[in-house]
Parts: C-alpha cells; structure tokens; sequence
C-alpha cells in the first residue's frame, strides 16, 4: 500500500485533513500525518517510509529526501516552492509538483485586509481614509495578483500591474492598466501589493532605490516572500520616509528592530497566514492528493515544477 505523508508544521484545517483523507482512501493508500511539528529530526523520522509527501513551507531538502528512499513525489499545497530543493529533488528522481492558483483568494483577501486595517487607523476609533479611488500597483500579475485586482476593483481602486511575463492583453482584458516598468509601478501608485515568487532573480531585489520612488503616505503591502526585500533598503526607507507605510505577511528578520521604532507604520502578521483558511487548506490540499494519485496512476507530471 502506497504511503501518502502529509508534513505541516503549520497544520492544514482538520476538515481539509478530511478531504485529503477521503481521496487518499478512494485510491487504496495509505495516509500518515506529521502536524505541528518542531524538530527537523520529527520530519526525518516520518518521511522514511513515504513515497509522496504533501508540505506547506516546510523545508524539503537534500537531508529530508535521503532519509526517504522510497519518495517518488513532493507536492507543495500551495504556490511558492522556494521551501523545496529542486536540484535535491531531481538527484533523487523525486518530482516536485505545486497546486498553482488554489489558495490565491485567502492571499488576495487578506492583502486587501491588512490595507482596510491600516487606512482605519487599525480600529482605532480615530477617523481613517478609504481605499475607494486610490491607486494600487500589484507587483505580479499571478493568479494571487489577479485575485488582489478583483477585489481592489470592488472597492472602488484604480488599479493597475507591472508584469513581464504576463501579455499586457490579459490586464486589460480584466481592466487592469499594464504598467511598462517596475519603477513606475512604484512611482504612481499609493499601494503597492508584492506578489512576486523569491527565486534567484527577485531575492533582494525590493531595495531603498526602488522604494524611495514610491509617493508620499505610500503603503507596500507584502503577502509573497520576505526573502525579496532587502533588509537594509527597508530599514532605510522606514529612516528617511516618515510617511512610508510596510504592512506584511511575511514578517522580515528585522521586525522586531521596526515594530520598536515604528509601531504605526509597521504592522506584520505573527504567522504568515495568507492562506490560512478552510477554503484554501482544502483547495490546495486536496489539489494536492488528485495530483499524487493522478502521478501514480497515469504518470501525470502536468504541475511538476523540476522539469
Ligand atoms: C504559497 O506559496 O502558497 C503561500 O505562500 C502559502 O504558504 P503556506 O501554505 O505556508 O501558508
């Protein structure tokens, strides 16, 4: 009987464990579950006998993939695979799948969340603003950044996306205006939504050059990667900009230094929770499950992403 590990150290919701558990029953495997776990070692253990693991962020690396001689397949229920070492992965003819788009709403909804939260003085009673009639530049047109524009146009935001791998015609066609560079995406809009992945082309690439450009009382808003920002651009940023609003998902090494120096204009998640919701748990997990039956089956490697 085929053994299928589910690996989260930031548990799926029990009824998303369900789901995936009635797919992996119809098939006739077996499903284990490592939850919450803390220790690497918690995780070397459960993956031995594994032969397809199903991993949030959890970090699957070349340690990981030796302790589990019989692993034909990881699949990251969710967008980003950064956690995974592809070339680790290929070495030991493991393929590595992603469930692109299946968690995109949760993202998208609570980026525009954090925005609301912010422009209403974090529920201060205070008078706020309105995101009606702002600018908002999504970094990214992915299927998060598509989601972000939905739910902008609703409120009332004028919206618009810089990105190079997406034909301008896509955004226009969901009235979005196609920006022609990154740096005027940062310099015409008053919120900017980060939705790029963190691969070897973005990491730090969100420095104080680019953020500088952004106008004044502008707020950058962060459900991707913390590992795309530079650190010390931000830290500069928050320095010479007093009016430079940073609200993330992906709390960045420094924040403890910015929650101290700036409490009102840094506001960051305690776990990055953009796709923490019923919803999208069981979205992606069980996205997760039909693909590892569908690659034992019928050897489809359609989302494999270390072609
Ligand atoms: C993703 O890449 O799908 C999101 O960042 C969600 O990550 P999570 O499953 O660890 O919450």
């Amino acid at each position: 009987m085929r053994k299928i590990l589910i690996a989260t150290d930031k548990p799926f919701a029990a009824s998303a464990v369900k789901s995936i558990r009635q797919v992996v029953d119809q098939s006739g495997y077996e499903l284990r579950l490592l939850e919450g776990y803390t220790q690497k070692q918690e995780l070397l253990e459960a993956v031995k006998e594994a032969e397809a693991i199903i991993i949030r962020s959890d970090i699957i690396d070349a340690e990981v993939m030796a302790a589990a001689p019989n692993l034909k397949i990881v699949v990251r229920a969710g967008a980003g695979y950064d956690n995974v070492d592809l070339k680790a992965a290929t070495a030991h003819n493991v393929v590595v799948m992603n469930t692109p788009g299946q968690n995109s709403n949760a993202v998208a909804e609570l980026a525009l969340g954090m925005m609301v939260f912010q422009a209403r003085g974090r529920f201060n009673g205070k008078s706020g603003t309105e995101l009606k009639d702002k600018t908002l530049g999504i970094h990214a047109y992915g299927y998060v950044g598509k989601n972000i524009a939905r739910i902008a146009k609703g409120f009332g935001m004028k919206v618009t996306s810089f990105d190079p791998f997406v034909d301008e015609s896509i955004m226009v066609k969901d009235q979005v205006h196609p920006v022609k560079s990154v740096d005027d995406l940062y310099a015409e809009n008053q919120y900017v939504s980060l939705n790029i992945p963190a691969n070897d082309k973005t990491r730090n690439s969100i420095g104080f050059d680019l953020l500088s450009r952004m106008p004044k009382g502008a707020t950058l808003v962060n459900t991707a990667r913390k590992e795309v920002i530079c650190e010390d651009g931000l830290m500069k940023m928050f320095a010479e900009r007093q009016d430079f609003i940073y609200l993330t998902d992906v709390e960045p090494d420094c924040a403890a230094a910015l929650k101290e120096q700036y409490p009102d204009r840094f506001f960051a998640t305690p776990k990055k929770m953009g796709a923490q919701t019923s919803e999208a748990n069981n979205n992606a997990g069980v996205a997760a499950a039909v693909q590892i039956v569908a690659f034992f089956e019928k050897g489809d490697v359609t989302f494999q992403v270390n072609k």
